[in-house]
């Protein structure tokens, strides 16, 4: 009983909550010559996303005995890194994508340049956050350095970047499952895991912790980028905040695409059922990570 009780609709309620407030108190003031490219970065940055990325960056911090609310801006941060991704993601010569959260994308709104330089101006403020004094006040520096590493690792050409190229690459291309998981592993999956590992780091995480938090964060991501796959085909758009059939009509390469709808969901379920028995080391500590992961099997945005 005591398992199921675990409310995690008012858990993430709280969580958005509190990081929203922190990037609205960071996110520089408009108002400069630069105004309109500032506009943009928080048109998009606060159009309304699920944050689960920084949340699962403050989980990763608590359920190793962290304070996760001296480490907001941090997981803010990795909103604004996520953020940026979606921005470029959505361009005419990428996904070509028309809506996101709900809304016209940001080169919809705006304009293809304004779009190019909101992402890249989110993805310095990232570092900005991550390096705030009001951060590294109350935070070991050893482990903030290690967080950083982490985090830009899994973004770059060892992540997501050369992720996003391959995706691109085999636009209308046949490939195997090997090149999918890599793609996914890279765009996708590295981000989840580092958030998760991140937040460990900052809380003081020791080797075995890190391992299966590791373990955790990889299949979690997995999950999570099958399910995105398969609500392009089986979402509801209002819901979703985005367009179906988008990858149907890039022709990308993704599990539906190569597995068929029930194969692919037997995939998540299996990626959702791993990355839950990773958590057993944590024992009762580890709900809501627990909760956040049957979330990602069944969510619908
Ligand atoms: C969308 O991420 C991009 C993927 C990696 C699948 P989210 O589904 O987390 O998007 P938001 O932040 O809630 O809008
Ligand atoms: C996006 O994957 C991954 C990154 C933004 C790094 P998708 O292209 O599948 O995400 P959506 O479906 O547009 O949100
Ligand atoms: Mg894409
Ligand atoms: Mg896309
Ligand atoms: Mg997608």
């Amino acid at each position: 009983m005591a398992e199921n009780s675990f409310d995690l609709s008012s858990y993430l309620k709280e969580r958005v909550k509190k990081v929203e407030e922190v990037l609205e108190k960071y996110f520089p003031k408009e108002g400069d010559y630069g105004e309109r490219v500032v506009s943009a970065g928080k048109y998009s940055l606060f159009a309304g996303g699920k944050r689960i990325r920084p949340i699962l960056c403050l989980a990763g911090c608590e359920v190793v005995g962290g304070n996760w609310e001296k480490i907001l801006l941090f997981s803010a941060g990795i909103e604004c890194i996520h953020t940026y991704s979606l921005i470029h993601d959505d361009l005419p010569c990428m996904d070509d994508d028309d809506f996101r959260r709900g809304k016209p994308s940001c080169h919809k709104a705006f304009d293809e340049a304004t779009a190019i330089l909101a992402g890249d101006g989110l993805q310095a403020l990232a570092f900005q956050f991550f390096t705030h004094p009001d951060l590294v006040k109350y935070v070991n520096k050893r482990r903030l350095l290690k967080a950083i590493h982490i985090i830009s690792k899994a973004i770059g050409f060892e992540g997501m970047v050369a992720g996003q190229m391959v995706d691109l690459l085999m636009e209308g291309k046949k490939g195997k499952a090997k090149i999918l998981k890599w793609i996914h592993l890279n765009k996708t999956v590295k981000l989840i895991e580092a958030s998760v590992l991140s937040g460990a780091v900052l809380g003081g995480a020791g080797f075995k912790e890190l391992k299966a938090l590791s373990s955790y964060g990889k299949n979690l991501g997995f999950a999570f980028q099958i399910v995105d796959d398969l609500l392009d085909i089986l979402g509801d758009e209002k819901k979703l905040g985005k367009k179906t059939f988008s990858d149907v009509k890039k022709q990308k390469l993704t599990y539906p695409s190569l597995f068929g709808i029930e194969k692919t969901k037997e995939l998540a379920e299996k990626y959702v059922k791993k990355a839950v028995s990773a958590l057993e080391f944590f024992g009762k500590k580890a709900q809501p990570l627990k909760a956040i992961a049957e979330f990602v099997l069944h969510r619908v945005h």
